[in-house]
């Protein structure tokens, strides 16, 4: 098998969160750094290179340039300032657009040919202004998605039902965000349905709004007493990374581009697919309920009014540049 390569575009918490999570798993011989801030890509390299002589397998690790994406396997983004307490993720749309733009147009012009997985918040609308702004193949852009919040979601399941969160398929679907919808209607356990545990009293479904709120509002919680969440995010990008490089054709929630999927089309959102080595292979349908559905609609109608910030964003940008040329 190839060796493969990461190029990293973000080295904050989160770009370095993931980055160790994915040298952890040996997901690659050669990590990229790139960082408006080259100082302390240089210190992220020197520390980073300290943790590869332990390591069952050696990787390099350098300060990269977008020239550096032209051979990459993955190019993974988490650039962007970061939430402030407060605040919500779909208020960071304008300023991170404008450095997502950026990115797109110098990761395009190095030529490369790999799959992108994006973290940057608000997670839907940058991976649809990066896919835009590539033209990149859709299934290979790929947001993180609600891939973090179902996490959440299934841990928040665990605790109640004593049972491992890798064997409970819960699905936090729509905005990575204040707006997403947990599908309790069609969560399982080992493949028996939740409601089927409710009937038992292990759960309480009258409990269900509760544990979603905690879910949405988790990020809040964190940002209030650490300033920033990076490891969860980290884990999870560098598991979707994961199943990209071994082509496990596993199930995952990303953020995907839908085409009529959930009764939505021409939007990134969190939804569950089979992850393989070109990407997303298939969008996995789930026969939410009404009211999951209508939720997920409303999700999806306030994601498509922030595109068109970002999108207008973008071009008063664009048309100030010329207008000072
Ligand atoms: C999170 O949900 C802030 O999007 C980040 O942890």
């Amino acid at each position: 098998m190839k060796a493969k390569k990461i190029i990293l575009i973000g080295a904050g918490a989160v770009g370095c969160s993931f980055l160790y999570s994915a040298m952890n798993r040996g997901l690659a011989s050669e990590y990229g750094i790139i960082d408006v801030n080259k100082t302390n890509v240089e210190g992220q390299v020197l520390d980073f290179e300290d943790g590869s002589a332990p390591m069952d397998y050696p990787f390099n690790v350098f300060a990269a340039t977008y020239k550096d994406c032209k051979d990459a396997d993955l190019v993974v983004i988490t650039a962007g300032r970061p939430q402030l307490p407060g605040e919500t993720r779909l208020n960071m749309v304008e300023g991170n657009a404008l450095i997502m733009k950026d990115i797109a147009e110098n990761v395009k012009k190095s030529g490369f040919k790999g799959i992108t997985v994006i973290a940057s918040n608000p997670v839907d609308i940058l991976t649809l202004v990066y896919q835009e702004v590539t033209g990149f193949e859709r299934k290979k852009v790929i947001g993180t998605g609600t891939s973090l919040d179902s996490a959440r979601l299934t841990r928040e399941i665990s605790k109640r039902i004593n049972v491992a969160p890798q064997s409970i398929q819960a699905y936090v679907l729509g905005e990575h965000g204040d707006s997403s919808v947990s599908a309790f209607s069609v969560a399982t356990v080992g493949g028996v349905p939740l409601s089927q545990f409710a009937k038992k009293g292990r759960i309480n479904e009258k409990e269900y709004p509760k544990i979603h709120e905690y879910v949405w509002k988790k990020a809040y919680e964190i940002i209030d007493r650490k300033r920033a969440t990076f490891y969860g995010i980290g884990v999870n990008t560098a598991n979707i990374c994961e199943n990209i490089i071994r082509d496990s054709k596993k199930i995952l929630v990303v953020g995907a581009f839908l085409e009529g999927q959930y009764k939505n089309k021409d939007i990134y959102t969190g939804v569950p697919a089979v992850l393989g080595a070109n990407g997303i292979q298939e969008i996995i349908e789930l026969p939410i309920s009404t009211t999951e559905q209508k939720q997920f609609d409303k999700s999806v109608k306030q994601l498509k009014e922030v595109v068109e910030k970002a999108r207008k964003a973008i071009k008063n940008a664009s048309s100030s540049k010329k207008n000072k040329k």
